[in-house]
Formats: C-alpha cells, structure tokens, sequence
C-alpha cells in the first residue's frame, strides 16, 4: 500500500511540474515572427505553464511577447534594496524604471474575463471533432487554460448568425405562446456553455444580449435596419418586449444554464440607422431609461430568474459617457432596477478614458463591464494571422479600462473560421482562436495570450490596489490584489526596441525590491505572494 501511494504522489508531482509550450508557426516566414500562431490539433495544443508553489520571496513572471515568447515562465527574487547583489541584477543595456505598489489603497473589484457563445463560435467548434473541440474548451476555461470567468450570449440571432431570427416570429403573438429556442440554442449555444461551465467547475458568470426584438414588433418590420420598437413607453409591445427577456431566461433554466447579468439591449444607437447593416433595435438614454423603468425592470423583478439578475445600460461606445449613465441613474426607479453599464471598445480612440473615471465618481456604486471588443472590425477585415499588435491594442485597451474602474473585461466570438466568420452580412472579424476545419487545426492568435496575461491570475473579486509606476503612451501597467491575497502586476511595453528593468517595491515589503526586465513589444504578468 505505502508502495503505491509513494509511486502515486510522485507522478502527480511529475504531471504538474510539465507543461505543453507553444508549437509556433510563423504564417509569414521567419522573418517576421510579429506574425505568428500557436498551432493546436486532436492530440497536442499548449497550455499554461502552471504557478506552482512559490516561496515567500520569489514572484513568477510570465511573458508573451512580439518576438515570440507565449507565457515563457521565470521566477524572480524579492532582494534588499540596499544590497550590493541586487545591484548587479540589473542589465546594464536596459533603461532603468520605477513602480511602486500599495496594497492598502483598494479600488474597484473585478467581476470577470471572458468571451462570446454567438452561434459562428458554436458552428466552429461544432466543425472539429470532439478531441479537438476539447483541448479548444479546455484552452479557455479549464484549469490548465486561461480560466475564463465570464461568458456572454446573445439572445437569438446576430450578425454572427447565418440568418436572421428570433424565438418569436409569429406575428401578434403578444402572449409569447409560440416562444421557442431554436436549433442553433441547442446545437451550437448550450451544449458548449455547459461545457465550459463544467471546465470552470460552475465558477463562471453569463450575461445576455438582445440584438434586435423580433421584426413584427418594430417600426421597419425587421430585425436588420435601424427601427425601435412599435406602440409607445410602457405600452403592449414593450411589455411584451420585457416579458420575452424572462421567458429566455426560463428556457435556459430548463436546460440547465442559470444568467448572472443582461444587457437591454446591444449598441441601441446603431438602431437610428435604417440602413444598419444587421440586426438592431433603437434606444437613446431616455428611450432605455423609460423601457427599464416601466416594463424590463418589473418584468425581471416579478421574475424567480430575473430578481437578481445584474441589468446593464448602454451596452453600446464609452463616449456615450457620462451623460447616458447620468440619464438612467438620475431616475430613481431604473436606477433602482439597473446595477451597472456596459461598454463596448469599438469608438474607445474618439473617447478619453476620463469620460469612463468621471462615470464612477458620479456612480460609485454602479459597475462598469466591458461587454464586447474584437479586432479586425476596421480597415482591413476578419483576421489577421499571427499578428502582435492586435495583441497589443487587447492589452492596452483592458490595462486603460481596468486603471479607470472598469471591473472586467469580455472578449467578443471565442472561435472564428478563417475568414472570420460565419457572419451573413459578411461582417468578418479577428478572433483569439481561429479554426482551420479542413485541416482539423486551430490556431491561438496573440490576442488569445492577451487575454490569459489577465484572465489567469485576475480572478473574480480581485480588487485594484494602488500602483505609481513610470509610463508613457508605450508603457503602462495595472496591478491587483487577488481573493487568496496574491499580487498580479500586468506591465505593456509597446515600444519596438526598448528594454526596461523595472525596480518594483511594494508598501507591504519595505526594504526590498523586485527586479524585472520588461523586453520590448511584450506583455508581462508577475505574480508573487503577499508578504
Ligand atoms: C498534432 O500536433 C502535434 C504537435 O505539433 C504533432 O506532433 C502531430 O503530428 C499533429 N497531429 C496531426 C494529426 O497533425
Ligand atoms: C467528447 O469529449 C468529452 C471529453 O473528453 C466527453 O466527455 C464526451 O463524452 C465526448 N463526446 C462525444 C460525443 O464523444
Ligand atoms: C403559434 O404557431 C402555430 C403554428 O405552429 C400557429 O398556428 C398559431 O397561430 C401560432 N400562435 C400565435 C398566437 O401566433
Ligand atoms: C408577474 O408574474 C405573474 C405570474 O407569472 C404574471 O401573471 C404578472 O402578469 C406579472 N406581472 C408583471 C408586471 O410582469
């Protein structure tokens, strides 16, 4: 017995001391390794390189990084900062920077990381075999993968759809009595979510998102085109609107998938375009304060799914605020229904992260989420193999988000094919995985580690904790103190030739300092435990 359970312990220890890396492909040649993917198939796909037990003195770094590095692991040393060894760690070709954290000082809390159930996903996934599909699911929510916190699904069809449809398309149906999912719910949404809430053993939140009522309820008789809804506030059509959220989250509950949150509705200012190219329904501010109020709000109170439920506003452009949020929360009623906004990255550069800060000191107790980015949606189109600075725009975008109280982070479709779609208006974008169904492959993009550099060690409830460092508009960073009282310090460097060796102290470790080079176009995650 002794023999065995020795024998036991010692290939568990084995297991979790390895680790698949990367199996690289630079897609334009070797001479440009800023263009290169992780390849995954039925047998083999790289996970991350596992914390481990760290002493009271050493911090883990993980880095990813334009010249090729996927969450390379290194373990660095807390030392005395007077000593004469600590001054030697330092490279003499680096330029020198300071951080300094504070643990004490708490912001915002952290809800989540995550990524898209759209039906495209699902058709992607379903296009691999079952092996493949595993090591995908296991690559962003098990516990050797990102450990994705956060999930979002659209209510019915999108644009990354490959028709239009609704769970209601019978027209007067005000009773809802012909509501129904449909097969892309059951083949391509559920089965995959389930998946992933296994992986995350139940630990992961989901919102959903209407994109468009369905077409007999809107003023252009159609889900596509700009158009809101018929009749008028509070009238039959918006409390048939309402009730509909309700019966989805029922639907779902029957086949086992519980909402945390929801958004009333996706980008509602694209609705005032009648020419919109897909799926959309108008609200300004005070169209969605009015809805919320007098038929979304009672409808989800009145409901055993939808009491508790977390309802957002906006879902749409940060420069949309403050004044959106102004809108809805200065109404006593929907501010009491409605428990944060959602922002969507698109427009962020016509934006200053101030509008995001100044929407928290007016609101500090509503949450801000990021609810939907991707890239590849401007200029050129869908993916674009392998290429760093897509990974870098992730991470510049999460780090400015995160330093203004923005609590999390959601990705937008979690599998692409290789032209970025399915899409049935041909609104073709990047993804962090992208599949090749003909070869039985897929393909971690950059930004898929752009993610991980977060979602791995910042978990839900970690909190901000106060950070001064040295940065510029190539350097920047955000830091965090974890529920199980870790350290997660996530740096950028964007610029293309400069090394940096990074003196970082912290409040809670007088006297010492951390030594850590930051190489140049790179992501970097250091996390230590606290003192
Ligand atoms: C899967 O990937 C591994 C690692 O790159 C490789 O050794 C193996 O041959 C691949 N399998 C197939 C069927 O291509
Ligand atoms: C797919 O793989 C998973 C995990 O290995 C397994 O639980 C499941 O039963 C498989 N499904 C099919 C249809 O083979
Ligand atoms: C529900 O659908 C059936 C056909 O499946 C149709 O005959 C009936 O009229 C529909 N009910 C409503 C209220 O639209
Ligand atoms: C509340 O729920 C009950 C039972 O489900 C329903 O009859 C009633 O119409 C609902 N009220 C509102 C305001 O949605």
């Amino acid at each position: 017995m002794k023999t065995i359970h020795l024998i036991t312990f010692s290939l568990l220890a084995s297991v979790a001391n390895c680790y698949s890396p990367c199996v690289k492909r630079n897609v334009r040649g070797d001479s440009q390794p800023d263009f290169m993917v992780c390849v995954c198939n039925a047998t083999y796909c790289d996970d991350f390189p596992p914390l481990g037990t760290l002493n009271a003195d050493s911090a883990a770094v993980y880095v990813s990084s334009s010249a090729g590095k996927r969450f390379e692991r290194s373990t660095v040393t807390w030392t005395n900062a007077k000593s004469r060894k600590t001054n030697k760690l330092r490279r003499k070709d680096a330029i020198a920077k300071q951080a300094h954290i504070t643990p004490s000082v708490q912001m915002q809390s952290i809800i989540g990381f995550g990524g898209a159930f759209t039906d495209s996903a699902g058709i992607n996934l379903a296009s691999l075999d079952n092996a493949t599909q595993e090591l995908l699911m296991q690559s962003y929510y098990g516990p050797n993968g990102l450990q994705y916190s956060l999930g979002r699904v659209p209510m019915a069809s999108c644009d990354f759809s490959t028709h239009e449809y609704s769970y209601d398309d019978f027209t007067g149906d005000f009773a809802l009595q012909n509501f129904s999912l449909t097969m892309e719910d059951y083949q391509y949404k559920i089965p995959y979510i389930k998946r992933a809430m296994a992986l995350t053993g139940g630990d992961m939140k989901l919102f959903a998102s209407p994109w468009s009522a369905p077409g007999w309820m809107k003023t252009n008789g159609h889900m596509k085109g700009g158009g809101k809804l018929k009749g008028f506030p509070g009238g039959i059509y918006d409390k048939t609107w309402a009730q509909y959220f309700v019966r989805f989250l029922e639907e779902y509950n029957k086949n086992g998938v519980n909402f945390w949150g929801l958004t009333a509705q996706n980008e509602p200012t694209t609705g005032a375009d009648i020419n919109y190219g897909w799926q959309t329904m108008f609200f300004d501010a005070e169209s969605e304060r009015d809805f919320i109020k007098n038929s979304l709000g009672p409808a989800l109170h009145n409901s055993s799914l939808g009491k508790n439920i977390a309802l957002m506003t906006m879902d749409d452009q940060r420069f949309m605020l403050p004044g959106w949020a102004d809108v809805v929360f200065d109404d006593d009623l929907a501010n009491s229904y409605t428990a944060g906004i959602a922002i969507h990255w698109y427009e962020d550069w016509l934006a200053p992260s101030s509008f995001l800060a100044d929407t928290h000191k007016s609101w500090p107790d509503k949450f801000m989420l990021a609810t939907e980015a991707c890239s590849g949606y401007m200029i050129v189109h869908g993916p674009s193999l392998g290429a760093w600075t897509r990974a870098d725009d992730y991470a510049h975008d999460i780090i400015v988000d995160l330093n203004n109280w923005v609590a999390g982070w959601t990705d937008w479709n979690i599998a692409l094919d290789m032209k970025g779609g399915p899409n049935w208006v041909n609104n073709v974008v990047d993804a962090p995985i992208i599949i090749d169904s003909s070869k039985g492959e897929f393909y971690k993009e950059p930004m898929f580690y752009a993610m991980g550099h977060f979602s791995k060690f910042i978990r839900p409830n970690s909190v901000r904790i106060g950070l001064t460092m040295d940065s510029d508009s190539f350097l920047e960073g955000v830091a965090f103190s974890t529920p199980t009282s870790q350290r997660v310090y996530v740096i950028r460097n964007a610029h293309a030739s400069d090394t940096y060796d990074f003196a970082i102290e912290a409040a809670d470790r007088p006297g010492q300092v951390l030594h850590v080079s930051i190489e140049p176009s790179s992501i970097t995650t250091i996390v230590w435990d606290k003192a």
